[in-house]
């Protein structure tokens, strides 16, 4: 059925923001080749931000204010354009798209995947498609595992390959993060699950039942609970991999190790980049004020971000 658009003279700026992985465990490999994930993953306030304008001649385009950036049809903000135009069966449906682009690429930080995430709530909107939430979070799930999370962030649970979704309670979520990364590096996602597969698929789980013990740890672990004032762990999986062969990472998790104030630190997805948790954001902004040097001569760009509750939100223009 063709859907009339309805907000074709509006435009729209759409903010995504970055995420964290608070945890990341490797369960086993799925039947579809994928890994079997239990993860918690948080939205920060470090974002991009993207503009729609919408025509009626069909044309979907993407310009940008960085240059290594592909904007043919590999992006994710084109497939997320393309699959819902299809969807809708509006050939007339257009967008001229322009993504301010804050958060780095090839992070560990669904950098990507929040961008399409935004396409797909903006144009939804633009378009006058009036698709609910779920259903984007489900469509979104074919082009990318960490699409569906940041439809609507906050904090969450992500199982299967990370697009089964369970809301949690959010506790300690005025946290302060400082995220750092070494602007010259990048992890390929493929390249460490890979890797990871090579090293440890002997002691993979492979059965559901094990698979749910595993999801119910995850959703009874009390680390979000956990008393602030001593440090605690967090667990990544993927660190095992990539931390041998990227010293920036090394360097990052040294450094957060002998702050006193970081109460937990880890890399974030695939990496590289990697964040340090404090009590709040004031103290997380002095740290980094303090730290700036110590960052700098690591070759580490350093940014203070907070939690934040939401995923995608719509600016009216
Ligand atoms: O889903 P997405 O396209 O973001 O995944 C990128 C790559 O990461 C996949 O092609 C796969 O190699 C790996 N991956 C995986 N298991 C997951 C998610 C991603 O093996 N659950």
């Amino acid at each position: 059925m063709k859907k009339s658009m309805s907000n074709q003279n509006k435009s729209l700026i759409v903010r995504a923001p970055a995420k964290i992985n608070l945890h990341l465990e490797v369960l086993g490999l799925r039947n579809d080749g994928y890994h079997e994930l239990a993860m918690i993953m948080q939205s920060i306030s470090l974002s991009d931000y993207i503009e729609m304008y919408p025509n009626i001649e069909g044309s979907i385009t993407l310009q940008t204010n960085i240059d290594n950036l592909t904007i043919g049809e590999d992006n994710l903000i084109i497939k997320a354009a393309k699959m819902l135009k299809e969807i809708s069966g509006d050939k007339s449906l257009g967008v001229k798209i322009n993504l301010i682009k804050n958060i780095p690429i090839g992070a560990g930080l669904a950098g990507g995947s929040t961008d399409a995430a935004a396409i797909l709530i903006g144009l939804n909107s633009l378009w006058g498609l009036n698709y609910k939430l779920e259903y984007l979070e489900n469509i979104s799930s074919r082009i990318g595992s960490d699409i569906p999370f940041c439809i609507q962030g906050g904090r969450q649970l992500c199982f299967g390959r990370g697009e089964v979704l369970e809301k949690v309670e959010s506790f300690n979520s005025n946290l302060g993060v400082i995220l750092v990364k070494d602007p010259t590096v990048q992890v390929s996602t493929p390249w460490a699950y890979n890797k990871y597969k090579e090293l440890f698929e002997s002691d993979y789980l492979t059965e559901e039942y094990a698979f749910e013990r595993k999801r119910n740890l995850v959703r009874t672990s009390n680390w979000i609970k956990h008393n602030l004032n001593e440090p605690f762990s967090l667990i990544n999986d993927l660190q095992k991999v990539v931390l041998p062969v990227t010293p920036s990472v090394q360097n990052a998790l040294d450094i957060f190790s002998n702050i006193p104030d970081c109460v937990a630190y880890a890399m974030s997805g695939s990496g590289p980049s990697c964040f340090g948790l404090f009590r709040d954001l004031n103290m997380a902004n002095a740290t980094l004020n303090k730290c700036k040097d110590t960052f700098t001569q690591s070759g580490l760009t350093a940014w203070s971000c907070s939690m934040q509750s939401e995923g995608i939100t719509t600016i009216d223009q």
